[in-house]
């Protein structure tokens, strides 16, 4: 009541002040212009809330939450704001909160602190799934479908991977767990027992849709797929396989925040122009931050598939307790030092070369959340910073020396399917990425192997097919 006086007094609002709620034409007209000074400074924008973001949600989680008294007294909202809010409920987008009439950026920031001081933001290992994901869920898979499926009746024979198609190899692995240094409550999963040693495979690719020269700027893959891991998995079509897959790529951040963006920066891709996802007319609309991490990575150069770091950029449950995200670190450090004739492949060829010379060795990491702003769940394009939270070392990788290039060894690696969803329910994969991956992954996956002929099958031999 107090706000009503107050907009009394400041003569802005004189004809409201008899009738508080909205309904009447009159009160319609006034709204309206109203609404218009405040969409016009951009109301959320202004208070730095980002769609879909940590703080988008508090902000909803109190729109669709707290009672009339509480955003009337206790935010100082205008009493006309609190009251049109609480009768617009639900809110599933800002967009939809930031069309109510009277809400401002005054309000905005009035439900932001107070979300913030009692307890309506997301906690540590919480998702929050934004409005419209399961669309764009479909969107992305459907994209991927066309994209594979379009090259395959081009002529391209075996369809490949749509993200990842070149591989530098896979090759034979030993994953043993280390996990002294970890604390009890993360001993779980694949974590659990110190000591024990799994056979597993890893495929190191490019990330690029298409199959581009190695000295060319693109994300590297390493997948991993640990064998003989006992218990059931999350996805009903592989529940009782033996393997357990880690998916990482080598750079911290990804440059997609969500699966809303995913689907405009894949059709960009797709079409050749993925700039224009990043850059366009209205500098509102650019994608900046995004912009950054792919010119960095872009930027990276790498000696060698085995002398880089990878990271899972989204995140993952351990246990009951820990979110965590994963990384792989070359236990002799990283080196950018290609070689001075680096040709089109020679990211396989000094993989080949290292392997036939002696082993190569990952430390593998997990790194806990600890805040679930500064390190959130649902935007992979936000660094969990590393100096404020440390990785935490959980296994030693070694690649035994070993040859692996050959026609049987190229084809049991192209007709793998790693999968992060492909997992002990003790580290399901988390935040919206990967929810979309869910999705996507196994569509992808059948689609290729159903156009190539070859049936989808988890590997259960570390020997073969092996020239090692
Ligand atoms: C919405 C986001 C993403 C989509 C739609 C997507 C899509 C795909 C698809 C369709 C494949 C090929 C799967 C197959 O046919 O077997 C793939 C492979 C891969 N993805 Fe993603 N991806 C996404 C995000 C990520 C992220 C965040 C990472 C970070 C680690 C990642 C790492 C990889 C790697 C390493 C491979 C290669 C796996 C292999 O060697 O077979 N992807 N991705």
């Amino acid at each position: 009541m107090k706000k009503l006086t107050t907009l009394c007094l400041l003569g802005l609002f004189v004809a409201a002040c008899g009738s508080e709620g909205d309904g009447t034409d009159d009160l319609d007209e006034r709204r309206d212009s109203q609404e218009d000074r405040f969409v016009a400074d951009g109301k959320a924008d202004s208070n730095g809330i980002e769609d879909r973001s940590w703080k988008a949600q508090c902000v909803l989680n109190v729109a669709n939450r707290a009672t009339l008294a509480e955003l009337d007294d206790d935010m100082s909202l205008w009493s006309v704001a609190a009251k049109n809010i609480v009768a617009g409920r639900p809110y599933d987008t800002l967009e939809a909160l930031d069309d109510v009439s009277w809400v401002g950026w005054y309000a905005f920031n009035q439900m932001s602190s107070y979300a913030r001081d009692h307890g309506h933001c997301p906690a540590l290992g919480e998702e929050y799934i934004p409005a419209g994901e399961a669309e764009d869920t479909v969107a992305v898979a459907e994209a991927g479908m066309a994209h594979i499926q379009g090259k395959f009746d081009e002529g391209q024979r075996p369809a490949l991977r749509d993200a990842h198609p070149k591989a530098h190899g896979c090759v034979k692995a030993f994953f043993e767990v280390d996990n002294a240094r970890l604390p009890a409550s993360m001993r779980v999963g694949v974590f659990a027992e110190q000591g024990h040693e799994f056979p597993a495979w890893i495929r190191f690719s490019n990330g690029s849709f298409t199959i581009s020269p190695d000295p060319e700027g693109d994300i590297r893959g390493m997948a991993i797929k640990l064998m003989d891991v006992p218990g059931e998995k999350i996805l009903e079509r592989a529940r009782d396989a033996k393997t357990q897959d880690f998916l990482l790529i080598n750079t911290p951040v990804l440059m997609v925040r969500n699966a809303h963006d995913y689907v405009e920066f894949s059709q960009k891709a797709f079409d050749g122009n993925p700039v224009s996802f990043f850059l366009k007319l209205n500098p509102d609309e650019w994608h900046f931050r995004e912009l950054v991490i792919t010119l960095k990575t872009l930027a990276k150069k790498i000696a060698s598939p085995l002398l880089s770091r990878y990271w899972s950029t989204t995140p993952y449950r351990l246990g009951d307790e820990h979110v965590v995200k994963y990384s792989a670190r070359p236990c002799t450090g990283e080196s950018a030092d290609r070689p001075a004739d680096a040709g089109d492949d020679y990211l396989a060829d000094v993989l080949a070369a290292s392997l036939a010379d002696g082993d190569a060795c990952f430390e593998f990491l997990v790194q806990p959340q600890k805040d679930p702003e500064a390190q959130p769940i649902e935007d992979p394009s936000i660094e969990w910073d590393d100096a404020r939270t440390p990785f935490l070392k959980a296994a030693t990788i070694r690649i035994p020396a070993q040859t692996f290039q050959g026609p049987d060894r190229a084809a049991f690696c192209e007709n793998l399917s790693f999968n992060p969803w492909h997992s002990l329910p003790a580290h399901a994969p988390i935040g919206g990425i990967n929810r979309v991956r869910r999705v996507v992954y196994d569509a992808i996956s059948d689609l290729r192997h159903g156009l190539n002929g070859v049936e989808r099958a988890e590997p259960v031999d570390h020997t073969i097919p092996a020239q090692d």
